[in-house]
């Protein structure tokens, strides 16, 4: 056997192979366990002892190189197939993207919004105040004294806390917005106009109108001659604004004991049922008095809506619990 002869048939084989398959198939058959050159090995038994010393070398020699050359043009032909799949593989850039889900605002949160942003622009300042707060300013300033059988009205939430008598110490969680009256009047001096949107809540059974913490938004504008119907007329204004619609408003006589006269609204769409959305009136002359003003100096009216309400009407919704429900089926049609 001619090795050089053989040298040069492999490396011609190597030099013209251009894929891996072919690479991988020129080892198997030269350098494989039964391959070319295995089978020589085996075969140099026959000669005498000195050639097959020499010859021997030459056979390692000669794998050493192929084994060389071949792995070098292995190394190559991947190279180059990387090289080409990266520029065949076009990119459509007219594929659609995924669509990736993205938070928006929860409802309550785009009616009170919308709310404030109204009420900003008939120049009412949006303030706000705490949700655990004392008795006095929940109750006690706001003509309702501690034997009162207004205090029945709504279920309080007290915090767990010493037996403290004192109502300016004793804490609860707020039943209303309209403690923050209060703590706006000590601080003010009128004419003003505010509203002060925030969470309230109840110790009450809950139902499909009716659940133990929501939202309110509370209204006070107090100047030297405020009267009914300035109120009648901002009330107008935003409801229209709001609904976007000619809606049916009704006052009935009510009972607040932070207002004389008091009344409630109700308010309804398109022949709908009436439905009661805030409780308001004139401010009494003792909630004056506890924020420390002048009751002969100063008159105005005050309101307390329901935010959960507006968005029930506004959007059509028959339970106010789903609010609350966390639901997706219910939060992404908004
Ligand atoms: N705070 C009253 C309620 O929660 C509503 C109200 C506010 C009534 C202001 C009159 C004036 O029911």
């Amino acid at each position: 056997m001619d090795l050089k002869n053989l040298k040069n048939e492999i490396q011609e084989q190597i030099k013209k192979a251009e894929d891996l398959k072919t690479l991988n198939n020129i080892y198997k058959k030269y350098l494989g366990k039964k391959g070319e050159i295995a089978k020589i090995f085996s075969s140099l038994g026959g000669l005498p002892q000195k050639e097959r010393k020499n010859v021997g070398q030459e056979i390692n020699l000669l794998k050493k190189e192929v084994d060389n050359t071949i792995n070098n043009k292995l190394k190559k032909v991947k190279s180059e197939s990387k090289n080409t799949e990266v520029k065949e593989k076009k990119i459509d850039v007219t594929i659609p993207g995924k669509k990736i889900d993205q938070g928006h605002l929860h409802p309550l949160t785009l009616v009170q919004r919308e709310l404030i942003r109204i009420f900003e622009s008939m120049g009412f300042e949006t303030v706000e105040g705490p949700e655990v707060e004392t008795e006095w300013y929940n109750f006690n300033a706001l003509n309702v004294p501690s034997d009162h059988p207004a205090r029945d009205i709504q279920d309080t939430l007290w915090l767990k806390q010493d037996e403290n008598k004192d109502s300016k110490k004793k804490l609860l969680m707020r039943t209303q917005t309209s403690p923050v009256q209060v703590r706006y009047m000590e601080k003010h001096n009128p004419p003003f106009r505010i509203i002060v949107p925030g969470r309230v809540f109840r110790n009450e059974r809950t139902d499909a109108s009716h659940d133990c913490g929501f939202y309110q938004c509370e209204g006070l504008m107090v100047d030297k001659n405020i009267s009914v119907a300035n109120f009648k007329a901002i009330m107008f204004a935003f409801l229209k604004e709001f609904f976007e619609e000619n809606i049916d408003i009704r006052f009935r006589p009510g009972y607040f004991p932070f207002t004389e006269p008091s009344f409630e609204i109700d308010i309804r769409r398109k022949k709908e049922d009436w439905l009661e959305l805030m409780g308001a009136g004139m401010v009494h002359p003792n909630v004056f008095k506890a924020a420390g003003l002048n009751a002969n100096k100063w008159q105005g009216f005050a309101f307390g809506m329901g935010i959960d309400r507006l968005a029930m009407i506004k959007y059509n919704i028959n339970d106010i619990r789903l609010f609350y429900s966390g639901n997706l089926k219910f939060l992404n049609q908004f």
